[in-house]
């Protein structure tokens, strides 16, 4: 079987967030189950500069407004095919905003040209090239079921995978008509959302599958307080909506090898992970101290919670805790948390900018991960931190709550807690849940034990990457000889 994936980022290319993470990891997860998956992204600056010596398999004289080719490279054991478009995509800053932290007013173009290209590929555009299954992430990729839908037969089918539902790329009516779609497109059935155009919605509504991150996160969707006004929808096709959990990849994220830590360490030498955690206390100009050491990788966003955060941060260092926040995002999160930090000289500390080095020592020196995200489609800092022996403490949401074990009573007298939930995402719930994390820090053998724990957890792609096998084989009406 081979598969297209079409998304906006992938690792380690060019990277804003999990999105890219699992774009990147899936292709090699999938071969390991017999299918072949290849990438299709925008050819940004960040990722023609990396792709080096690359194949031209495609050219377009006019691709929404100006010529462009497909590049076909081998990079990073990925099998990418680029969509080299300057008049879209050869602009500095980041992949959907421009230098000023606005959105780029074309990116309905530029993302809906992806989308095209993605179809084109399908209806074999490139000779030898014959994809079976198109694999559409986010809303960047909406138009692809749609482009899929409206195009004529076809034999291809479409897959829709939801990792954040509040992006939505809702965009004005009168972008309907460059969108090369026929005017029926332009309905309840097809792209049409509030009298507006829903690249998102396009998707969920055009492919033959929906999946979601976490199964509660696919739960969640299907709710008036999740489905951010799409919960109809979700619920109308409820019986191909599926939820499958994200993994890690466990080569770029291995304590026992990782390049980015002052020391690796596995299971059997956990007593040297302390030097990361005295490495990290240096990188954020922290005391020496015995109190357990937070820490948060995150986009500084309402999402991620971070103020909640803001908040709870007090109480954290009154307890003899410290934390390290890095992160970037919302102005006014970032001062929150740097005016907690100048509050709390050598206790708090703050490093804003994306920094994927330090995000690894990150993991393997913070004693506790902390993530109380009002919402998380899955999360992959939480998996991060349970692989690098750090406790995660997270709100009870989505793929937080699939994959970490709260260390409730009975849960501890079971001898299978990895970390601390709490619920709901507000400060009280947070700060009670510090308090725990005291208590539990205070009791070193329990702590140990508990890191171990987590350490074991089943965090790869091996049960996801085989249900997304069991997908793509159901959706083409072959055998599969995978019961579940
Ligand atoms: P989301 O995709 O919603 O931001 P995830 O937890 O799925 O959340 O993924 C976030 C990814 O981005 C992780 O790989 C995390 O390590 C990384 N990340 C977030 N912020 C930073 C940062 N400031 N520097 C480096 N990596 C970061
Ligand atoms: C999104 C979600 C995050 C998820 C990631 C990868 O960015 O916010 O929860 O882990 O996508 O699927």
């Amino acid at each position: 079987i081979e598969v297209l994936s079409v998304a906006s980022e992938v690792y380690p290319l060019i990277k804003t967030g999990g999105l890219a993470d699992v774009v990147g990891a899936l292709p090699r997860a999938m071969a390991e189950q017999a299918i072949e998956m290849r990438t299709l992204i925008p050819g940004y600056p960040a990722v023609t500069e990396k792709i080096g010596s690359a194949r031209t398999v495609a050219r377009f004289d006019d691709l929404f407004g100006g010529p462009a080719s497909l590049l076909a490279c081998r990079v990073a054991d990925l099998d990418l095919i680029v969509l080299d478009a300057a008049h879209l995509f050869d602009r500095e800053g980041n992949p959907y905003t421009g230098p000023d932290g606005w959105d780029w007013p074309d990116n309905w173009r530029r993302f809906a040209a992806l989308s095209f290209v993605a179809h084109r590929l399908s209806q074999g555009l490139v000779q030898g090239y014959q994809p079976h299954i198109l694999h559409a992430h986010d809303w960047q990729a909406g138009l692809v079921p749609a482009y899929l839908k409206y195009g004529g037969p076809s034999t291809v089918r479409s897959v829709m995978t939801v990792h954040n539902l509040a992006f939505q790329g809702r965009f004005g009516s009168d972008i309907f008509g460059e969108l090369q779609l026929p005017s029926e497109a332009y309905s309840v059935n097809g792209v049409e959302y509030y009298g507006g155009v829903g690249y998102l919605k396009a998707g969920l509504e055009c492919a033959d599958v929906v999946t979601t991150v976490s199964p509660s996160y696919a739960s969640e969707i299907r709710t008036s307080s999740g489905g951010m006004g799409l919960e109809g929808l979700l619920n109308n096709r409820a019986a191909t909506v599926l939820g499958i959990l994200n993994g890690i990849d466990m080569r770029e994220w291995d304590p026992a090898v990782d390049p980015s830590l002052t020391q690796t360490f596995s299971l059997n030498t956990l007593h040297k992970r302390y030097r990361n955690t005295d490495a990290l206390r240096s990188a954020f100009s922290l005391e020496p101290s015995k109190g357990p050491l937070f820490g948060v990788v995150s986009r500084l966003t309402w999402q991620k919670g971070i103020d909640l955060l803001a908040d709870a941060i007090d109480d954290i260092v009154a307890r003899g805790g410290q934390l390290a926040v890095l992160g970037s995002g919302d102005a006014a999160l970032e001062t929150a948390v740097l005016r907690a930090a100048e509050r709390h000289p050598g206790q708090v500390g703050l490093s804003t900018g994306f920094n994927e080095k330090l995000s690894h020592l990150m993991q393997g020196g913070a004693d506790v991960i902390l993530v109380p995200s009002r919402f998380e489609p899955c999360g992959l800092t939480q998996l991060y931190a349970l692989r690098y022996g750090a406790v995660p403490l997270v709100s009870r949401v989505g793929g937080l709550n699939d994959t970490v074990i709260d260390a409730n009573i009975a849960a501890v007298n079971a001898g299978v807690a990895t970390g601390i939930q709490f619920a709901p995402p507000t400060e009280q719930a947070l700060k009670d849940a510090i308090a725990r994390v005291f208590s539990l820090w205070g009791d070193p053998v329990t702590w140990r034990k508990m890191q171990r724990r987590g350490m074991k957890s089943e965090v790869s792609w091996d049960a996801s990457a085989a249900r997304y096998a069991d997908l793509y084989t159901n959706l083409l009406g072959l055998k599969s000889d995978d019961q579940e």
